[in-house]
């Protein structure tokens, strides 16, 4: 059904749109995708069991509202959120713009989400389960006006490392002021303690941690982030998140709006940054490739840059749901036509000649 109103939609002011689709999912109007993967899609990563290794990213079900319906659309995993401690409504509108001829999205949403005390009630009230047959993520923020940013992230790691099989730390988005300065050096350091003792409090320290970085890091940011990691601070990168730069050659008249651009001219960048952690981290740490991604191929380069699973969320905007089922099958074709029997032997491939 979705695909068949795609057009319209897009019609529509594109965060209607949105709120649209998410009504309609969390109503049962999800289509169905088969129910069985390709087995050389399964994979084993932080510990977890995943049918097929292509999630949906944060951002597209801030408040874990549609759980059981977009797993249904066929991701081997689903990472709701971002989630702040306390509610907050975000950047005032409009704060979320089509770049329809470059199969883009500028978005300066700011965090808009319903608190972690809603969407905890809400996983806890069973609504996943049962529904959600594959892996869950639960991605944190911090309030904006919040000026203890390691308080912020160690609550929302006491209230969801119980409810989720892994989490993410958010300190990526371009729309929060000051959030990105927390990539580095001391501030990343305090976090990552401070969320550490908060899960250990909880009862949770085994559910792996992980961090989302930007693609706009400077290259001694990037080796203090994949040193934490090499440390055992973090289990695994989510890399990452939508970039403040401009890219050559975009043609919509919207590309100067102020926010984070994803989409398909984020895949160079964002992949380019994916291998250079791959090449920082040794092949050591689990990498999510997050941007750009429209296509099983695009899918499969990802993976042969290093990463063990991928994310994407623009191209639904775009493409509708059908997508997901067309990407899995794709890669299932790449991996066995360049002789990779299982998906774990393609990871990184790249950089072994
Ligand atoms: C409308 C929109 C909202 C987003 N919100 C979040 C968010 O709340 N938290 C987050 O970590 N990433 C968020 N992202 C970033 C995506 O998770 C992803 O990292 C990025 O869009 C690159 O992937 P893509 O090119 O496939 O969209 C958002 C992206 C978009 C387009």
């Amino acid at each position: 059904m979705f695909d068949a109103i795609m057009p319209f939609l897009r019609l529509l002011p594109p965060e209607t749109a949105h709120t649209l689709t998410l009504r309609a999912l969390a109503r049962g109007f999800a289509p169905a995708a088969k129910a069985t993967d390709d087995p050389a899609l399964a994979t084993e990563c932080l510990g977890l069991h995943f049918q097929n290794p292509v999630g949906l990213a944060a951002g597209f079900d801030k408040n874990a509202e549609t759980l059981g319906a977009v797993f249904r659309l066929g991701f081997g995993f689903v990472e709701a959120g971002t989630v702040t401690p306390r509610p907050q409504a975000g950047n005032p509108r409009p704060r979320l713009f089509r770049l329809e001829e470059d199969g883009a999205v500028i978005n300066r949403l700011g965090f808009n989400s319903e608190g972690m005390d809603r969407v905890a009630a809400r996983l806890r009230s069973g609504q996943r389960n049962g529904h959600a047959p594959g892996v869950l993520g639960i991605n944190l923020g911090k309030n904006r006006e919040s000026e203890d940013a390691a308080a912020d992230y160690a609550a929302g790691a006491r209230v969801f490392a119980p409810l989720a099989d892994y989490l993410v730390l958010n300190v990526s988005s371009p729309n929060t002021p000051g959030l990105r300065d927390l990539q580095t050096g001391a501030a990343l350091k305090a976090i990552l303690r401070q969320t550490r003792a908060a899960m250990a409090e909880a009862d949770s320290a085994k559910t792996p941690l992980l961090l989302k970085v930007a693609p706009d890091l400077e290259e001694t940011d990037r080796q203090g982030i994949a040193d934490a990691a090499l440390e055992g601070l973090v289990d695994g990168l989510i890399v990452g998140n939508t970039t403040l730069s401009r890219p050559e050659g975009l043609a919509s008249r919207r590309r100067d709006e102020t926010g984070g651009l994803s989409g398909r001219p984020l895949f160079p960048l964002s992949t380019q940054v994916l291998a250079d952690f791959y090449r920082r981290t040794r092949g050591k740490i689990p990498l999510i490739g997050t941007g750009g991604i429209a296509s099983g191929a695009d899918a499969y380069a990802k993976i042969r840059a290093g990463a063990s699973l991928v994310q994407l969320y623009t191209v639904l905007i775009y493409e509708g749901p059908g997508l997901v089922g067309r990407i899995k099958g794709d890669l299932a074709v790449l991996l066995r036509r360049d002789g990779f029997a299982k998906l774990e032997e393609a990871i990184g491939a790249d950089h072994r000649g």
